[in-house]
């Protein structure tokens, strides 16, 4: 099973960037498949922290390949950033990098939509990460937006943008009572863009699939997470990709076959940033604390993330509709030093007892978790290495997890380094 799918099984920020940044060793290339720059993955080398938006956090390995493929949308602004940013930490870019052909362009007229239209839902807001992800994906899917093969060709580039600024002007000034976009400065400025990432430009469909034919090893990197899939999320408050790893293959140009092994990235207790329902969320006096521990802190927005127990009903939903092979379960360090530990098991809604995750929102804000309460093990566990040193209550936790959810656990995360790590079933082999 060489080909590995990481994706995240809450709302996002499990860890999936040090995961992927541990498994790159053994991959020869590394494949984005859906989602933007409101992805923030830190990476943690040594002493030096890198975090990545667009960029599969692979390219730190020398040699790796690192393609983002067409279910990506791409901010060329954020992604020219990033590219400088990892320059300037010593980091090349050359035959390494590789952006698919026909992946949508978030274009500034997303943003400001995506901010004010946000806004304007007053207290029903999302709270997304105001980078036009949600506007750039509904272009894609009008069948209007901007693709990198259109930047590149002058006069399709031209046409486009002219059509589109037509209806977002109209919108901004006539709806919005913002100013209008100015076509000319957008078209040198994007155009500049292209010539800049020329050389990164391809059909990753082909090569990717030539690739797989060779042999090589590939690492599907997601973004985001299960809870914050469009589809099988807390929806209206998701994001507008599917991060499940099915996505892989509809946002890289693969078959589904190629896909061999799912591994769910998960955090030993719960976050999310943004708006939405949180059954398990803590009380605010105990978030505070556990968000100082966990440095809960959105890598994109700098946002505080809100913080709660480790809710099974969720992630057996997240190991269901991603079909996970196994966990690696990040953070149990976070967890340490607390007297005890609870896991909800089930919701209780309007007199039943959910025990799978259920699809109406309204459930989902009222229903009341029922938690499992464990013991703390009180010891620190960030140094440990090896599985059988682990406190025997710590075990206990993680044993009582996968009963839960039914999956196996094959990677447990001790601390943000890349040492820091259990190695239970050594993965892509
Ligand atoms: P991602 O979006 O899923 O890649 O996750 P983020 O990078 O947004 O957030 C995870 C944060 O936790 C980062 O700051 C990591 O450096 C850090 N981290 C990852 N694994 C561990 C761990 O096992 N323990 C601790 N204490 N921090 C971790
Ligand atoms: P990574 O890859 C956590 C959340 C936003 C908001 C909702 C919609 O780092 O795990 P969007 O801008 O996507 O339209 O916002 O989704 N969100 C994330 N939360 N981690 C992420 O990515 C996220 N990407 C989007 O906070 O609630
Ligand atoms: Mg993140």
């Amino acid at each position: 099973m060489s080909n590995l799918a990481v994706v995240g099984t809450q709302w996002g920020d499990e860890g999936k960037g040090k995961i992927i940044d541990l498994l790159s060793e053994k991959a020869d290339i590394i494949a984005r498949y859906q989602g933007g720059n409101n992805a923030g993955h830190t990476v943690r080398v040594e002493d030096e922290e890198f975090v990545f938006h667009l960029i599969p956090s692979g390219i730190l390995h020398p040699g790796k390949k690192c393609l983002i493929g067409n279910g990506v949308v791409i901010d060329l602004k954020s992604l020219l950033g990033e590219i400088s940013y990892l320059k300037g930490k010593g980091v090349e870019f050359k035959d390494n990098f590789l952006i698919a052909e026909n992946a949508h362009l978030t274009m500034p007229y997303h943003k400001i939509l995506d901010k004010i239209i946000d806004e304007s839902r007053g207290k029903g807001k999302l709270g997304t990460t105001g980078r036009g992800i949600g506007t750039t994906y509904i272009d894609k899917s009008a069948r209007v937006g901007i693709r990198v093969a259109d930047l590149l060709d002058e006069e399709t580039f031209r046409e486009k943008l002219e059509i589109n600024l037509e209806e977002k002007n109209y919108l901004l000034e006539k709806f919005y009572n913002l100013e209008k976009v100015n076509r000319e400065s957008i078209l040198e400025e994007y155009l500049s863009y292209g010539r800049q990432i020329e050389n990164y430009v391809c059909n990753v469909s082909l090569y990717l699939n030539r690739a797989l034919d060779e042999g090589k090893k590939v690492l599907f990197e997601g973004a985001q997470g299960a809870l914050l899939d469009i589809d099988f999320g807390t929806y209206p408050y998701v994001t507008s990709s599917n991060p499940i790893a099915g996505a892989a293959s509809t946002g890289l140009g693969i078959g589904p076959t190629k896909i061999e092994e799912v591994l769910g990235v998960v955090k030993a207790y719960t976050t999310r940033v943004g708006e939405g329902p949180f059954p398990t969320q803590f009380s605010s006096e105990f978030e505070e604390g556990m968000r100082m521990r966990g440095r809960e802190y959105g890598a994109t927005t700098g946002r505080p993330r809100r913080c709660g127990w480790f809710d099974a009903v969720l992630v057996r939903h997240a190991v269901r509709v991603n079909g996970l092979d196994s966990l690696a379960v990040t953070k149990l360090d976070v967890l340490d030093e607390l007297e005890k530990v609870k896991i909800c098991v089930g919701y209780r809604y309007e007199g039943e007892l959910l025990e799978e995750f259920p699809s109406l929102l309204k459930a989902v804000r009222n229903c009341q978790p029922v938690y499992e309460e464990m013991e703390g093990w009180k010891e620190d566990t960030s140094q440990i290495r090896d599985y059988d040193k682990l406190p025997l209550k710590a075990k206990e936790y993680l044993q009582r997890i996968t009963e839960l959810v039914h999956a196996d656990v094959s990677l447990i995360s001790v601390g943000p380094g890349r040492k820091q790590t259990i190695v239970l079933k050594n993965l892509m082999q």
